[in-house]
């Protein structure tokens, strides 16, 4: 193994979404919600949910098979896949090890469930691997179908959340490039704050726990908004200053689409002007892990994301947990 630390980032990005579209209006067939209610409060405005015959790991190849297109890498070269969700098709195995069947990898593969902050976990971690020389090629994914775990009847939260993929390809990059700082973190004592109760070791699912609707996730919205307003701006910064950079020279910032609301104030803490940062929500809603990949790999699309450009990108979610990366593309 190389001893030396080597710069290491993001050679290429791809996402994927499924076809049907759920409309605010759709969902005020479904539950005693509005139009107008979902887009003040949010700024959703649809979002993509599975067929029912997708699963997570199907979402996750096609994003990966994009990324890896876009990094010009072959699956050849693919020496270890992380999936980043907290819908994986199985308790076990591991969505990671389906996924790396399915593309024809010869990888080692885990899943890693950092809840909403589960894709910039997995990247760090990526990133960390390849500048050690553990591994050359890393193939990170954050992919969730939360449409399988909300409650339907539940207007709190059933209006808030789509399905989606999006994946990256980790390489060793050019000195100055790449991941040049990060800031992850993790504050168990909010876990009640967004959770699924049952079908763990501490509640197993029961008939009682089913008719109780407690395989559903269920979040304590105002909670979770608080936390999640003043954790982006902290940890953005301790990223920005491990980094050696101050907010002023980004040029892209890609938070966590959870809430317009929650990422006007995290830019506003942050100083970030509201034309570098990326939002898709309105499309989206919150797609849980894959947000922050499919929010970089449009960014890319659309040109706000070019050699040399500073990026951005901050989580949070389920755990409770944060994480910001700094990266030079
Ligand atoms: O990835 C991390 C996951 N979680 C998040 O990011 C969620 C963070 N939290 C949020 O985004 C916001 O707290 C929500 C969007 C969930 C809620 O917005 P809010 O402005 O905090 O609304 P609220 O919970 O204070 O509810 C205000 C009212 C309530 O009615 P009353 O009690 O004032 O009569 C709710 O019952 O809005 C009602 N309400 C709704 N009304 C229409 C809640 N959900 C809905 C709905 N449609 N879908």
């Amino acid at each position: 193994m190389n001893q030396q630390l080597r710069a290491a980032g993001i050679a290429g990005v791809g996402y994927y979404v499924p076809e049907r579209i759920l409309t605010n209006r759709d969902l005020e067939q479904m539950v005693d919600t509005s139009e107008e209610w979902i887009v003040s409060r949010t700024g959703i405005r649809e979002r993509h949910i599975a067929d029912p015959k997708q699963t997570t790991s199907d979402l996750c190849v096609n994003a990966a098979r994009a990324a890896l297109r876009h990094a010009r890498t072959s699956v050849e070269e693919v020496q270890l896949i992380i999936v980043a969700t907290v819908t994986p098709d199985f308790p076990f195995p591991a969505t990671s090890c389906l996924v790396q069947e399915r593309l024809g990898a010869r990888a080692a593969a885990f899943d890693l469930e950092a809840g909403c902050s589960g894709f910039t976990y997995a990247l760090v971690m990526a990133c960390q691997c390849v500048s050690a020389g553990a591994f050359d090629t890393v193939l990170v994914i954050g992919a969730d179908i939360l449409s399988r775990i909300v409650n339907w009847k539940d207007r709190r939260t059933c209006v808030l959340f789509g399905d989606g993929a999006g994946a990256v390809v980790v390489k060793p990059v050019a000195q100055g490039k790449g991941l040049l700082g990060f800031d992850l973190g993790s504050d168990g004592s909010g876990a009640d704050l967004l959770k699924i109760q049952a079908g763990g070791s501490h509640t197993p699912a029961t008939f009682e726990t089913i008719e109780e609707e407690q395989h559903f996730l269920c979040m304590n919205g105002n909670e979770v908004f608080r936390f999640a307003v003043k954790i982006m701006g902290e940890s953005a910064e301790r990223a920005l200053r491990q980094a050696g950079l101050t907010p002023q020279e980004v040029d892209c910032f890609i938070p966590h689409q959870a809430n317009t609301r929650i990422i006007e104030a995290a830019a506003k803490r942050l100083n970030v002007p509201w034309t570098k940062v990326f939002v898709n929500v309105d499309r989206y809603g919150n797609t849980s892990a894959a947000s922050i990949p499919i929010a970089l790999a449009e960014a890319q699309q659309q040109g706000l994301v070019q050699d040399g450009s500073t990026v951005v990108c901050v989580g949070f979610g389920a755990g409770l947990t944060w994480g910001s990366c700094v990266l030079r593309w």
